[in-house]
């Protein structure tokens, strides 16, 4: 959480930090259930169990329709190697076939081409780019909006 490349990729922010004890806060407030408007999930490395990333579900949509999804694998040595894109499509089982909402979106850097590859690959597409909503190391970054429907995800499972 406190890896510059990581929170740089993950917040557009390198500078973020956190603390252990704010970060078990967190958590704490969502295994209570105090916390109603995210779920966040651990992303262990089966074999080994090893925990290598999170992923979240944030349920903010007071119309019930979206859920906004967002992932990090803190590991990065695991960066390109299926685990994203795995753990995505786990969370994204959740969101429709579970969850039930009709429509998923992200965020991401749109320099971040690996992320927005492992995305697409799990069904998300492209809507557009804000424009320099992001500034970290002296210069504006760009953000991609990606979204995906319900029937576009069952018809893929249907493929
Ligand atoms: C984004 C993230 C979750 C993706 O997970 P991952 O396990 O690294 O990605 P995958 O290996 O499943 O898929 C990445 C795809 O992009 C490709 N890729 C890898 N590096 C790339 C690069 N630098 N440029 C373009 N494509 C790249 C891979 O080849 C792969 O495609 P393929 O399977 O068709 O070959 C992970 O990289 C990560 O946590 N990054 C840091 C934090 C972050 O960016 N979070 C997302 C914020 S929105």
């Amino acid at each position: 959480m406190n890896d510059r490349d990581v929170v740089a990729w993950a917040r557009f922010s390198p500078e973020h930090m956190t603390s252990l004890a704010a970060l078990e806060r967190a958590y704490e407030k969502e295994l209570h259930d105090e916390e109603t408007e995210r779920t966040t999930y651990m992303i262990d490395d089966k074999p080994s169990g090893r925990p290598i990333g999170w992923c979240v579900v944030r349920t903010w949509d007071r119309k019930h329709v979206s859920a906004n999804v967002g992932i990090s694998l803190g590991e990065k040595d695991l960066w390109g190697k299926g685990y994203g894109t795995e753990a995505m499509r786990l969370l994204l089982e959740i969101v429709f076939d579970h969850q039930g909402w009709h429509h998923a979106e992200l965020w991401t850097l749109a320099e971040n081409e690996r992320a927005i590859k492992s995305f697409e690959k799990v069904g998300f597409r492209r809507v557009g780019i804000e424009r320099e909503v992001a500034y970290y190391e002296g210069k504006y970054h760009d953000v991609v909006l990606m979204e995906q429907l319900k029937p576009e995800w069952d018809s893929r499972k249907g493929n």
